[in-house]
């Protein structure tokens, strides 16, 4: 174990509001262990930056981690080249240009669909009824399960974050995650020939492609569907939450004074939807007096970096004027998220810009309450318009 200072949490409250407690820890113990995490974190963004490129120290290789052991060795649990194979094998599917040319139009068709369906209800929960479609459906695409249901790939994703994240060992929630993967599988196992005969720029097709091995392509299908599904559902409903709550920053994309980029990326500094990637620590390390021992964990706290009072004007506000380029939402080394230009073309090219132009005198009709520290979300988000 880590000789860091210790710092003790109340998990329960640490889950509703992680972010007094990161507050601390960045101005007391910057680098700090948690018993109730059984994990050293390092939490100012600086430190974050550069320890993230020191893969020699900090791996991604967790053989016995949950995510591995349930899911396949997937490329975010590979170091060096091994991870950069995977990389390069599934760019074409999440280039900038397969993003504009390929996927954008395909975003927009589903984002009308789901607004055309809710709009005359003239209320709704943007979390359930439009950021959670909206989600799934880009992610049949991106993966090339189109023969599953978004509801599927809404239910098989949030099976395999529980399953990752059960250490505890409850069995129901491990017989969950085992339901869902055995899911996904089955919908591999339908979509291979067809896309053996026909190739495309889905995810699943281009590893087929490359000629990467059957289990690789499982475990990214599912690391793709773990990560891409929450995330953006929890960025779509939480930005539109968060202009609909500061009335000046809408009034200033709608006046055409700030983009839509900016909220999406302001919205993710200030409330990530990954707070923390996990590493583990593969040979003895001293940084600033703290010692780290071989097999510690270790976990990136991204949400705490991007509220960093050192690097950031108005750390804790949603303010889309400030400069938020150093944050680090996406990660900050060889594993920054594949999914980026996907996401960022979904969230702030297509779905809040739509959401906001289709749903006149969108506003809100109760309360959202958020919880999360290593995903962290809105539970809903009730409008009217
Ligand atoms: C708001 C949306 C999203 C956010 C904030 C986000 C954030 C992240 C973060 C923080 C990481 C880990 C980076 C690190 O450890 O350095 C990551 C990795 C990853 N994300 Fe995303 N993500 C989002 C959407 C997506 C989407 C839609 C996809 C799928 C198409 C995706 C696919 C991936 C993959 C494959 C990795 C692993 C990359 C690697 O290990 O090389 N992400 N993401």
């Amino acid at each position: 174990m880590s000789n860091a200072p210790v710092y003790e949490i109340d998990l329960p409250a640490f889950r509703a509001d992680p972010y007094p407690d990161l507050k601390r820890m960045r101005a007391q113990a910057p680098i700090a262990h948690v018993p109730q995490l059984g994990a050293t974190l390092i939490t100012r963004r600086n430190d974050i930056f550069t320890h993230e490129k020191n893969i020699a120290v900090f791996s991604s290789d967790q053989p016995a981690g949950l995510m591995t052991v349930l899911m396949g060795q997937n490329l975010m649990r590979k170091d060096g080249a091994a991870h950069m194979a995977e990389r390069r094998a599934i760019f074409p599917t999440v280039s900038p240009k397969t993003v504009r040319d390929v996927w954008k139009a395909q975003f927009q068709s589903a984002m009308a669909a789901i607004l055309d369906r809710v709009a005359p209800q003239r209320h709704a929960d943007l979390v359930a009824d439009i950021a959670r479609p909206a989600s799934g459906e880009a992610l049949r695409a991106l993966t090339g399960l189109t023969n599953m249901t978004w509801a599927e790939m809404d239910r098989v994703s949030q099976g395999m974050i529980d399953g990752c994240a059960n250490y505890t060992g409850d069995p129901a929630v491990t017989a969950r995650c085992h339901d869902c993967t055995a899911s996904i599988d089955a919908h591999i196992t339908a979509r291979l020939p067809e896309l053996a005969a026909t190739p495309d720029l889905s995810l699943l097709s281009v590893m087929m492609q490359a000629g990467l091995p059957e289990p690789a392509i499982r475990a990214n299908v599912k690391l793709a569907i773990s990560g891409g599904q929450n995330e953006p559902r929890d960025a779509i409903a939480g930005a539109a939450w968060a202009l609909l709550t500061h009335p000046d920053q809408l009034a200033l994309v709608q006046g055409g004074t700030a983009t839509w980029s900016r909220v999406f990326e302001e919205y993710a500094r200030w409330i990530s939807p990954i707070g923390m990637s996990p590493r583990r620590v593969a040979r003895r390390y001293e940084t600033g007096g703290i010692t780290f021992q071989p097999e510690d964990r270790v976990f990136l706290m991204f949400g705490s970096g991007n509220r960093d009072e050192t690097v950031f004007a108005r750390p804790d506000a949603f303010d889309i004027t400030q400069d938020c380029g150093p944050a680090i939402s996406f990660g900050a080394g060889p594993h920054f998220c594949a999914g980026a230009w996907a996401a960022r073309c979904l969230i702030a090219e297509v779905a809040l810009p739509m959401l906001f132009d289709r749903l006149p005198g969108l506003r809100l009709a109760g309360d959202a309450p958020f919880e999360g520290w290593a995903f962290r979300g809105p539970l809903r988000v009730p409008v009217a318009w």
